[in-house]
């Protein structure tokens, strides 16, 4: 029997070998299983007695192979209970699929999570055909393999031996294209928080708003999801097979058709956020991989966690090291976060005072660290809308600038195409050089930014590449003195 170890995103055939022997009744599973391996033993030999079939009254020995194999726990039961039946001559014919699940102690068959990379890689490795719990069918047909999806362990077994055969399961449709609870069009005024938001959709550069209560920054954030361009084939890929290892795919619609917008509230746990447990399960970074990540009233987020924020940011990835190993999970995502400018709200409000003192100022902006804060490219004032303005319509719709987005991405493409980059935020300091040259003026006015405003060496890139991208948002081949003028303004510290 076949089955597939998964640690991470990482996998690994495993050969379930079964061997019944003369001796003292018993079930030895070998092959240094984790300890869940081992409690799959006591549900293995309930599910197949309460299967209808009969436990061998011998001595059964269960070996996943290869031994030195890290495994994760669940998803062996179901090729383990098969090897035993055809071992013991309870099933008569061979199984060449890949057999994934769970059992439960009466027999029923239990969906697993990460059946998509192990079905993915099970796929390149040749294997056409899997049997899977029925929740995890579509998912495991989205693969391009034939998939069997089953209710328990004796349906499996009357499909195998022909008493009972069961239809392929036919490829899951996409799912329609989402609906986006806020457009552009919603919101009143906010003309450069918008051209704000246009520019980390396009360049894939992080974001921060920062502004008093009820100014519209979450729904402003919120709208970020409205305008990102849609994912591509590999993307929705890479993207659902995280969300296949944490058990969130829609049976319905295993691959993802929308950039996942992850929105953890600020009591999250750095568990939760960056991942963690054993074996380890991918945080809210990587269920953003491919999308964009919301932290709203960023400044409530516990320091340390937000701290464990710079790995992903920097690398696009995260590694959990765990006493089993090691496991990376892809962490590539925009992040768009919303604060207030003071503890009371108002710091800098045209209606009202603010209340904070100095110092009370300084702590709650200290939250994001220098290098969080480092990270993020665009740093966007929300000032209040007067309020008869605020049922106004905003000057255009999500739509409209969705396509300047698209094509904005479409140029980085072409001008990207050999450096293995694809938005303009990634762009290295030698790429800058390449493809952000200004005219000597607007390098004059580069040089007043960091005299005046401090600019740091650092800064001034994340200025050049933000230039970049407002420039291709125009569609201008050269990055222009208005680009960088732009970028500078959008630039403004909290
Ligand atoms: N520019 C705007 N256009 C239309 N409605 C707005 C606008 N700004 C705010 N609103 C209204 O005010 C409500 C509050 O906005 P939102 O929650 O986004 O503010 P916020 O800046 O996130 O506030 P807080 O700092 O309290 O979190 C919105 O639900 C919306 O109804
Ligand atoms: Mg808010």
């Amino acid at each position: 029997m076949t089955a597939c170890a998964l640690w991470g995103l990482e996998t690994a055939l495993v050969t379930v070998e079964v061997d019944v022997a003369n001796g003292l009744p018993a079930l030895v599973v070998v092959g240094l299983p984790d300890a869940a391996v081992q409690e799959a033993r006591e549900r293995v030999r309930a599910a197949v007695r309460n299967s209808g079939f009969e436990f061998p009254l011998r001595r059964v020995t269960v070996n996943l192979a290869p031994a030195e194999r890290r495994k994760e726990g669940t998803g062996f039961e179901l090729a383990i209970a098969l090897g035993i039946l055809r071992a013991s001559g309870q099933l008569r014919v061979d199984v060449t699929g890949l057999c994934l699940g769970e059992l439960a102690l009466d027999g029923a068959l239990r969906p697993v999570r990460g059946t998509m990379p192990r079905v993915r890689f099970a796929a390149a490795r040749g294997l056409g055909q899997v049997l899977v719990a029925n929740a995890n069918a579509g998912e495991a047909a989205a693969c391009g393999v034939e998939s069997f999806g089953f209710a328990s362990l004796r349906e499996v077994v009357d499909h195998l031996e022909g008493r009972a055969r069961v239809a392929p399961t036919s490829v899951p449709p996409r799912a329609a294209a989402p609906h986006h609870s806020v457009d552009l069009a919603h919101i009143a005024g906010q003309e450069t928080p918008k051209r704000a938001l246009e520019i980390a959709a396009a360049g894939g550069h992080n974001l921060l708003f920062v502004g008093p209560p009820g100014t519209g920054k979450t729904m402003l954030a919120r709208a970020l999801e409205s305008i990102l361009p849609p994912l591509d084939d590999a993307e929705a890929l890479a993207a659902s097979a995280v969300h296949s290892v944490a058990g969130l795919i829609d049976p319905r619609h295993p691959v993802l058709t929308a950039r996942p917008f992850r929105a953890p509230h600020h009591t999250a746990s750095h568990l939760s956020l960056v991942g963690g447990g054993s074996p380890p399960r991918p945080g809210e970074v990587s269920l953003a991989h491919c999308g964009a990540l919301f932290l709203d009233e960023v400044a409530e987020f516990s320091r340390s966690v937000l701290d464990t924020l710079r790995e992903p940011l920097e690398q696009h990835a995260v590694t959990i090291s765990r006493a089993g190993g090691a496991a990376t999970y892809p962490a590539r995502f925009v992040l768009v976060a919303a604060m207030n400018p003071c503890p009371c709200g108002f710091w800098g409000d045209a209606e009202r005072e603010c209340t904070c003192l100095p110092e009370q100022i300084e702590r709650y902006r200290g939250k994001l660290s220098g290098p969080l804060l480092d990270r993020i490219d665009l740093r966007v004032h929300v000032p209040r809308v007067p309020f008869e303005r605020l049922r106004d319509d905003g000057r255009e719709r999500s739509a409209d600038v969705r396509e300047r987005v698209l094509a904005a991405r479409e140029r980085m493409r072409v001008r990207l195409a050999t450096t293995g980059r694809r938005v303009n935020a990634e762009l290295t300091v030698i790429e800058v050089k390449r493809f952000c040259s200004v005219d000597a003026a607007t390098e004059r006015l580069l040089a007043e930014a960091v005299g005046a405003r401090r600019l740091s060496a650092r800064g001034y890139h994340r200025v050049l590449r933000v230039a970049r991208t407002a420039a291709d948002l125009a569609g201008s081949d050269g990055v222009r003195g208005e680009d960088v003028a732009l970028a500078l303004l959008l630039r403004s510290d909290p």
